[in-house]
């Protein structure tokens, strides 16, 4: 597995800073393009992740409870020694369809490109692992796309295991 890079931090989103909002907008339509399937269009993709980002953002710039204390989300941002936001992890409490319990859930991830390959990506889902254990919570859910054989080889070594997969017939 990629070691954590040495001179990396995670800590949660500084949301007064415009360029670090910037960067999440950027990795948002990031993390959605790698994969996606022939019957959707990256604008569409795109669209839909704009507006989930925007609506992030303003929940986190609303939000009175400090980032690492509230129990709803998070988002976490890797950043260098340099001072440099290379990559992020949006980790948030749903409820299972299944059990109704409460567990963690990635929305997004993703790391800079020219990042990549560095344990980024590594060192961001151990912290929302230790987020969604921090809580308390009993597992750890997240959605990928089939053809992102990347992001799912990464989420396999992390010890995720596939529990369903959704299927589609276009008319
Ligand atoms: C998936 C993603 C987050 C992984 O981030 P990362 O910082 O590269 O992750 P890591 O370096 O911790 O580990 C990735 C593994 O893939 C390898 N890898 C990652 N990028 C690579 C690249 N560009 N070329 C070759 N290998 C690469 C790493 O060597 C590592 O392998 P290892 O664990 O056997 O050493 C990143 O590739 C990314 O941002 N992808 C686009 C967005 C995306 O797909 N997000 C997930 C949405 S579900």
């Amino acid at each position: 597995m990629a070691q954590p890079m040495a001179d990396v931090t995670i800590r949660p989103l500084r949301i007064e800073n415009q360029a670090e909002r910037g960067l999440v907008l950027a990795l948002f339509e990031r993390s959605t393009s790698v994969g996606f399937p022939a019957w959707y269009t990256l604008e569409e993709l795109g669209a839909r992740q704009r507006e989930s980002a925007a609506a992030l953002l303003e929940r986190q710039a609303l939000s009175d409870t400090p980032p690492q204390t509230t129990t709803v989300e998070v988002v976490l941002i890797a950043e260098t020694a340099a001072g440099e936001a290379i990559g992020f992890v949006w980790v948030r409490v749903a409820v299972d369809p299944f059990t109704q319990q409460p567990v963690g859930h990635v929305e997004d991830l993703a790391t800079v490109p020219g990042h990549e390959g560095k344990g980024v990506g590594s060192a961001l889902m151990a912290a929302a692992e230790d987020w969604a254990r921090g809580r308390g919570l009993s597992a750890l859910t997240l959605h990928v796309w089939p053809a992102n054989t990347r992001a799912r080889a990464l989420y396999a070594r992390h010890g995720f295991d596939e529990e369903k997969i959704r299927m589609r017939k276009v008319l």
